[in-house]
């Protein structure tokens, strides 16, 4: 099948006939829009999931188990029992009865982060798992009662050592089925053959997810109704799992989800929202369930650590004859998640001989997860250090050396790419940064005691689009346009750039158009993750669009202007339709509904299957430039400037754009200099849950942060761009750990970079 698809022809393909509006030069796309939601944030008016209040709630606090394996033997909750405001606690004794989450991946709309019981045994798979809930008054009353309860285990030997797992032996990391694997030519061989080689081993650590917004949900049982107000990135998914956990139809489950501070990935389904709707059937009440942010430590995985070979062999002149990333992961048993560190390497260099494989180790952990460009940002710092290192070798400037290995078509499945204009971004990037005046010999810059350095690296996210997409229009005989679609705004300002993409797709201006999303009840089942939402928004809204100018020829009847002409033959112009080559020819939708005596007119379509992903080689680039400050004294390393210069397609609105960007580089600073997971490998525990003692940069962290693209539409995307929600973070650590080595002439292969390190 894929092999068919990657040969037929373009034009069979979404995309083959390039989306109209890439060509719209004047509009509302390329606008610098403020967020529309903005002012309501800022007034406190945008209703948060913890934030819902419902009459005669209750409060939910949650007790985590503080041994990784084994039985729950004792469980004393007299004394929270009688506290004051406890309305009552639920354990296993008296959960309701429950399936377990529907694995992600295993179905359509499967959403669940692992398929263990939920509370209903006296087991425990992982240190912090949730052992009890009280349900009190008050927040303050339900987390004092928690901790009145007592719990002793019996505990069972758990594997909780990376070495020790890894002793066992290793299997083939599986994603969506397929083996995490490729193998071209014979790289092992080519390498040993290879005149210049470089062959490093790196790893990463695991990362905590810490999305301003704490996880939360407020939950009601109407009759046999269960609604939620989530903190959601996959509304369809949460509400289809429920049901199924639940054993109701999914059109018993309302999940809505209007604003999300944040999800990265995180804020799919977790066991919080099926225990806040447990406890709200037992208690026959509604529930605000909150995590702390311990809780969001102990209950919500986050990125798995990394162990990754890099290996490179080279031509004297620089060009590559063999490709090697190998390495292991860790993943929980309950989970499939293998984090896919050899993703970037599928397509950003050319090589004749490739090998990649991930392999897996089982620990008993909680469930990792998607983090923010899952695979691509770990896999991407493997990747672009050992280039650095290839450059040096050489003696090669990193930038020529980049440039000179793209490939000409996709190196494994030899499919052409949509649009790659990598090396325009290597240029003005370069230019404008002065790369020039770097010195090349590291340790050689001084300012003071800071020893200073530039590097560079390439960053890369492939496009995707996932199928389900739906949405349904409605215009109203006020001239106004709605559109409904199950997505969501995490804060990256997909509610702006939708509405400005509806206002040009339709003809209207952005204050006509009303972008409804993040609700269950809306058509499409559009996940918030793989920055696919605005792709999968845009053909959803395409697929209406069609639709709807069919119904509306309809409509028109012939004593139109547009009678006769089929929905080919026309566009949308002026608040109305028009013939494309003949724009006398048009009326307005007001005038359409007025005269066939509608007040509106709604119109649904499905996306198109997302075959354009088989048929090219989609993927954005970026180069990013990095100056660095290392102390000689302290150790301690400042970011002086950074830059990165993006080739995504076409950016739809660039105040958002770059806030995106920036928000993805800064995420990267902190994988690259600060974020780790201690997780005590004796027990399983977390030993950093909280944003003391677990750093993420602040303020003073970040520099200046110069974000430019190219905004070269690609020509097989909807509106012509790729997603720009991840590649930010992708190949920071690299860059980062590049300049470093040119500040220095210390090469850190494992992250993050503290200054232990450097001394
Ligand atoms: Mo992203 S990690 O796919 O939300």
């Amino acid at each position: 099948m894929e092999k068919a698809v990657a040969l037929a022809p373009d034009s069979w393909m979404p995309g083959g006939e390039p989306d109209p509006l890439i060509r719209a030069k004047h509009g509302s796309i390329g606008a610098s829009v403020p967020r529309i939601d903005g002012p309501l944030k800022v007034r406190g008016a945008a209703p948060f999931a913890a934030e819902f209040a419902l009459d005669g709630m209750l409060y939910a606090a949650l007790m985590f188990s503080t041994v990784p394996k084994g039985r729950i033997s004792t469980l004393d909750t007299t004394q929270a029992e009688a506290a004051p405001g406890v309305a009552l606690v639920m354990t296993y004794r008296n959960a309701p009865r429950m399936k377990p989450m529907p694995l992600f991946m295993t179905a359509e709309k499967a959403g669940g982060s692992d398929n263990l019981p939920i509370m209903q045994d006296e087991r425990i798979h992982w240190n912090g798992q949730p052992i009890a809930v009280v349900l009190a008054q008050t927040q303050e009353q339900a987390d004092h009662a928690v901790s009145l309860i007592r719990a002793t285990y019996e505990t069972e030997a758990a594997v909780t050592s990376f070495a020790t797992a890894k002793a066992k032996g290793t299997e083939p990391g599986l994603f969506m089925g397929q083996p995490l694997k490729a193998e071209k030519g014979d790289a092992e061989a080519a390498l040993a053959k290879a005149p210049v080689r470089v062959d490093c081993r790196y790893s990463t650590p695991r990362h905590n997810h810490n999305a301003i917004e704490p996880h939360a949900a407020t939950v009601a049982w109407v009759g046999d109704i269960l609604i939620v107000h989530d903190a959601s990135q996959a509304v369809h998914h949460t509400a289809w799992s429920l049901g199924q956990i639940f054993g109701i139809a999914e059109e018993q489950v309302h999940v809505t989800s209007p604003f999300v501070g944040g999800g990265f990935g995180g804020k799919c389904l977790w066991q919080h929202q099926v225990l806040g709707a447990a406890a709200s059937k037992l208690a026959g009440r509604p529930v605000r369930i909150t995590l702390s942010r311990e809780g969001v430590y102990r209950l919500i995985g986050g990125r798995t650590l990394t162990e990754q070979r890099f290996a490179i062999g080279a031509e004297p002149e620089g060009r590559f004859v063999s490709l090697i990333h190998t390495g292991t992961v860790a993943t929980a048993p309950q989970n499939a998640f293998p984090e896919p560190f050899i993703l970037p390497t599928m397509s950003s260099y050319g090589s004749p001989n490739i090998k990649l494989d991930v392999q897996t180790v089982h620990l008993d952990m909680l469930a990792n997860t998607f983090m923010r460009a899952p695979g691509e940002s770990v896999g991407s710092f493997a990747m672009e250090s050992a280039i650095d290192e290839m450059a040096v070798a050489l003696g090669m400037d990193p930038v020529e050396l980049r440039v000179l290995n793209q490939p000409e078509e996709d190196p494994l499945k030899g499919t052409s790419f949509s649009a790659r204009h990598i090396a325009e971004a290597w240029r003005t990037g370069a230019e404008r940064f002065g790369w020039s005046k770097r010195n090349p010999t590291a340790a050689s810059v001084r300012d003071g005691e800071w020893l200073v350095g530039m590097g560079c690296a390439t960053a890369t996210y492939p496009y995707h689009r996932m199928p389900g997409g739906a949405a349904r229009i409605t215009l109203t005989r006020d001239g106004g346009a709605k559109v409904e679609i199950a997505a969501h705004e995490m804060g990256m300002g997909t509610a702006t750039a939708h509405t400005q993409v509806v206002a040009d797709r339709l003809g209207l201006s952005r204050d006509q158009v009303t972008f409804a999303y993040g609700d269950s009840a809306f058509p499409g089942v559009v996940l918030a993750g793989g920055s696919q939402q605005t792709a999968s928004i845009g053909a959803s809204v395409i697929a209406a669009h069609h639709v709807l100018i069919r119904d509306l020829l309809k409509l028109a009847g012939n004593d139109s202007p547009l009678a006769g002409l089929s929905a080919d033959e026309v566009g949308t112009l002026n608040g109305g339709l028009a013939k494309l080559d003949d724009p006398t020819r048009h009326e307005s939708y007001v005038s359409i509904l007025t005269r066939s005596g509608r007040d509106h007119i709604a119109a649904e379509g499905s996306a198109s299957p997302p075959l354009e992903t088989q048929h090219w080689s989609m993927h954005s680039f970026g180069a990013l430039f990095c100056e660095i400050g290392v102390n000689s004294v302290t150790g301690e390393t400042r970011v002086r400037r950074f830059l990165g210069s993006y080739d995504c397609g076409r950016i739809l609105n660039p105040k958002t754009a770059a806030s995106q960007f920036r928000g993805g580089i800064i995420m990267g600073l902190g994988l690259a200099l600060m974020e780790e997971t201690q997780f005590d490998e004796r027990n399983g525990r977390v030993m950093n849950p909280s944003l003391a003692e677990y750093h993420v940069p602040v303020h003073l962290d970040v520099p200046e942060i110069d974000v430019i693209w190219t905004d070269i539409p690609d020509p097989r995307a909807p509106m012509g761009a790729r997603g720009i929600g991840e590649i930010g973070i992708t190949g920071v650590g690299a860059a980062v750990a590049n300049a470093i080595f040119n500040a220095t002439g210390k090469r850190i292969r494992d992250l993050p970079i503290t200054l232990d390190k450097l001394l």
